[in-house]
């Protein structure tokens, strides 16, 4: 990213896999993280997204502990809040789509969301190895809504890792189209 002039925010930004643990999440930051992704784009506005945060030591964080892989137990706990992701692609129990992009959309608020703490000098990492299904369960999600991702949100308790790497540029404009 060196030779590009990239937001550095943007720059700055990784997924740390270890937390500080002393760190709490202030009422404010909480809010701003939601406030962020509460003002991203969406498909004809239809904001089918939802969020259900728990900071460390809050009632209901053990519960999201309880439903992490043994993969993400090793480094979520420690993160100063856990964020459960969630995306409306049905209308309740009619079966009928909500929206096409219901997760397209959710990503993008959870990238809104992600930039919002890293401009907090804060960081996220998003992750999937959790038991989805338990944990849709255990929390009572509603008919039409899905548990897609978790956020772990916190400071980051280690340095980018060496050598990340990324497809170029070239392959971004290529890749995907039977002519190129
Ligand atoms: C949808 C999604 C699912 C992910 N699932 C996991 C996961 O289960 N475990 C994990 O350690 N990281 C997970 N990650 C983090 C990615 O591995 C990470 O974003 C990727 O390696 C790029 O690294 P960077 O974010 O530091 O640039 C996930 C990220 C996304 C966006």
């Amino acid at each position: 990213m060196d030779h590009v002039r990239v937001s550095p925010l943007l720059r700055a930004r990784y997924s740390p896999l270890r937390f500080d643990q002393g760190h709490e999440l202030a009422d404010e930051q909480l809010e701003a993280l939601l406030e962020a992704a509460r003002w991203a784009p969406s498909a004809g506005n239809s904001q089918p997204w939802a969020f259900h945060p728990r900071r460390r030591g809050e009632e209901g964080h053990a519960t999201l502990v309880e439903h992490l892989a043994g993969s993400s137990r090793l480094w979520a706990p420690d993160a100063s809040a856990l964020v459960v992701n969630l995306a409306r692609r049905e209308v309740d129990e009619s079966g009928m789509p909500y929206s096409e992009f219901a997760d397209y959309d959710l990503g993008q608020a959870v990238a809104h969301m992600t930039l919002q703490a890293q401009a907090m000098d804060l960081a996220c990492r998003q992750f999937r190895a959790f038991d989805l299904d338990g944990l849709e369960e255990a929390l009572g999600v509603r008919p039409g809504w899905h548990i897609l991702t978790m956020t772990a949100v916190g400071v980051a308790a280690a340095a980018a890792p060496d050598g990340r790497e990324r497809r170029s540029i070239v392959d971004l404009r290529t890749a995907g189209r039977s002519d190129a």
